[in-house]
């Protein structure tokens, strides 16, 4: 409620509502452009709007809300607001009848799964009242604020990784420098153990041995993690180190029973970006892709220009079973792997590779099949 001036539309529209005198053409417009600007506004705004009444039934809402909610109107205006959450069990409902009671919501947020889509959404409601104060309904109001909140996340991630990043330079060297020598010694004794015939300690070592080389490797990925302190930044052609590369992704591919092609048409643009952290970037996700397809399948390598971003674009697609939606905002977490002997750092290496190089990756799964696209700037 206002205490300004009364304006000539309000003034018309309460005179009409109590019925004291039928209306002039003026208050008529007045009330007509009331009546489009509330039909307008419901189908524009970029706001979802529900209007609820004393009843607590939905009134009105507007086409962002249903987009959202994924709702259609003729579908939920005059059902109950408590009808309209079907099964979800009522301490759950983001629109609670106490609403009615002027208990009023600010950025109160809550998500809304729509299909395989999940929204995150901001909500602010109150009551609507008359001019002596009594209640006659509320309005909700809410905002899709999902990309703000996964742009929340990402920062949060890099931070993440950042600690990892120094945790990783500190250590990473000093793991690797007694291992080397443990190995050493191990491959020496392996030898003694073979020529004296006892073989079943010849298999201890090799366990050992293989097991040195995963350690071995996990450090390694780790020290990838922090920032690589030679950098060798150099003008090269995508297409060349895909070459180079290609055998190994081949040979990797042959013992799963996957088909590797790589298609290139148009020439493209020189870069200027550190060749082996490329390859390495290249194999971690050609290597994922082999990996998820367990029985068999086709990656394909497409290199493209992007002239928009001027950037030389890599997908690599793979026909495997894709990457489930709750999945696939933490695959570049540092640890994160659904694999039993994955390290889980491959992403996040390959992320801070590129980022480094003002890149960036993105992927697309849409069920079935993934597409991880690597952006790296000319
Ligand atoms: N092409 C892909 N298809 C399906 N899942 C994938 C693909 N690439 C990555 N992933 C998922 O992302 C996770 C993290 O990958 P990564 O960081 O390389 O670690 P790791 O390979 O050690 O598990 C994998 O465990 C897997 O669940
Ligand atoms: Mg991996």
């Amino acid at each position: 409620m206002h205490n300004g001036p009364i304006t000539p539309l309000e003034e018309a529209v309460s005179k009409l509502a109590e019925g004291r005198r039928s209306p002039t053409t003026g208050e008529r417009d007045a009330v007509t452009l009331l009546q489009r600007f509330a039909d307008t506004f419901l189908r524009d705004v970029n706001l979802g709007v529900l209007l609820i009444d004393l009843q607590f039934r939905l009134v009105d809402i507007s086409d962002t809300a249903c987009k959202l909610l994924g709702w259609s109107r003729e579908q939920v205006v005059n059902h109950r607001i408590n009808e309209l959450f079907g099964a979800m069990p009522k301490e759950h409902h983001p629109i609670k009848r106490s609403l009615l009671g002027g208990v009023v919501a600010t950025n109160y947020a809550f998500s809304w799964q729509n299909g395989t889509y999940r929204h995150e959404l901001l909500m602010d409601s109150n009551v609507v009242r008359c001019e002596d104060g009594q209640i006659l309904g509320a309005y909700v109001l809410f905002k899709d604020v999902t990309n703000l909140k996964s742009l929340e996340e990402q920062v949060q991630r890099n931070d993440r990784l950042a600690m990892v990043g120094q945790i990783a330079a500190g250590t990473a060297h000093e793991i690797r420098n007694p291992l080397t020598s443990i190995k050493g010694f191990l491959q020496m004794f392996k030898r003694t153990l073979t020529e004296r015939g006892m073989n079943k300690e010849v298999e201890f070592a090799d366990i050992m041995l293989t097991e040195l080389n995963r350690i071995n490797e996990l450090v390694g990925e780790f020290l990838l993690l922090s920032k690589p302190k030679d950098l060798n930044i150099e003008q090269l052609r995508i297409e060349q180190v895909m070459e180079e590369i290609v055998p190994i992704i081949r040979n990797e591919a042959v013992m799963h029973n996957v088909d590797v092609r790589v298609v290139h048409t148009v020439p493209l643009p020189p870069v200027v970006a550190d060749r082996e952290m490329l390859k390495q970037v290249f194999l971690n996700i050609a290597k994922n892709g082999i990996e998820a397809m367990v029985d068999g399948g086709h990656l394909s390598i497409y290199l493209k220009i992007d002239e928009s971003c001027k950037c030389v674009l890599v997908d690599i697609h793979d026909s495997g079973p894709g990457i489930p939606g709750f999945l696939v905002d933490k695959i570049f977490d540092p640890f994160f792997t659904t694999k039993p002997n994955g390290t889980g750092l491959g992403l996040s290496v390959c992320q801070r590779i590129i980022s480094d190089m003002g890149g960036g990756i993105r992927v697309a799964s849409k069920g079935y099949g993934t597409t991880f696209t690597i952006a790296i700037p000319y």
